[in-house]
């Protein structure tokens, strides 16, 4: 059967992705950044997932205000990088998996979470940045990519609680898929920023180290955590931190924590990442399973 092994955390900051394209990530602003990154790349490097899952949002590119879906599920075979105004990053294109993507519409959606199925969509800096973090520039990504797409642009937004509650519904329809698949959730975005008006440039520390530590040893705590919070203390857009709950929900509720990596700033935004492993499963040096 397929199961999930592990999730991560990360931001998506997009001039990330630009320090990545454009040979920038030895500059002495970037490098303290990548190299929190360093021991995440070899920990997945050696875990070898044979898919990931992506929860993430779009930024006004496959979607914009005339269709906002709340959750939606990419269940297509590929996903081009999309462009954003400046070219599309030089990324190798995503490709999904229809078999496990439709499954999952199935258990989620006869589950009472009614995702929107999308078989056609383009993938921004939300989905790629993570992607590039992870797994560097190789010519192909090394395994094949579900995204899942929350909206925390238009309010409002999917509570904590609700996207808690999706991680697990996600976890219980990987879980069932009958093959033998290890899969890795990220959950992306964050952490505190604020990009407009009066207190654009707000960064939290405090309240960023709180939510890493809630996050993994109290996840029920994390998603308590009211919008009119996450808009006080992280700024306008520290509401994405909502989707690093869905990645939490899919985990066991006691998890080993890998990997903590928190620098300010990147860009205008702070940046947080955390590598987490259900306790049950086996270390990566012992053992790979089988790949798809
Ligand atoms: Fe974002």
């Amino acid at each position: 059967m397929a199961r999930i092994v592990a999730g991560i955390a990360t931001s998506h900051v997009p001039a990330i992705g630009a320090a990545i394209d454009q040979g920038k990530t030895d500059e002495p602003y970037w490098q303290p950044l990548f190299r929190g990154f360093e021991k995440s790349r070899q920990w997945i490097a050696a875990l070898q997932p044979d898919l990931a899952i992506v929860v993430y949002n779009d930024h006004a590119t496959a979607f914009s205000l005339e269709v906002i879906p709340t959750f939606a599920l990419g269940c297509a075979a590929e996903f081009a990088p999309a462009d954003e105004g400046w070219g599309r990053r030089k990324v190798p294109i995503v490709y999904g998996h229809p078999e496990l993507a439709w499954h999952m519409a199935q258990s989620l959606i006869l589950d009472e979470f009614d995702l929107t199925i999308v078989n056609r969509m383009e993938v921004d800096h939300g989905l790629t940045v993570p992607l590039s973090l992870l797994f560097g520039q190789p010519q192909r990504w090394p395994c094949p990519v579900i995204p899942v797409c929350v909206n925390v642009v238009q309010y409002p937004p999917p509570t904590g609680n609700r996207c808690l509650q999706l991680g697990r519904a996600i976890r219980k329809a990987v879980g069932s898929f009958d093959r033998d698949l290890r899969v890795v959730i990220f959950g992306t975005g964050g952490m505190s920023h604020q990009l407009q008006a009066e207190r654009a440039g707000l960064i939290n520390p405090e309240f960023d180290r709180r939510f890493l530590d809630a996050l993994v040893h109290d996840p029920r705590g994390a998603a308590a955590i009211p919008h009119i919070e996450y808009l006080r203390e992280a700024g306008s857009e520290g509401i994405e931190l909502v989707m690093w709950l869905v990645m939490r929900g899919a985990l066991d509720d006691r998890v080993t924590e890998i990997h903590r990596h928190y620098h300010v700033p990147a860009s205008n935004t702070a940046v947080g990442h955390l590598v987490l492993e259900n306790a049950a499963s086996q270390p990566p040096s012992v053992g790979h399973g089988h790949r798809n």
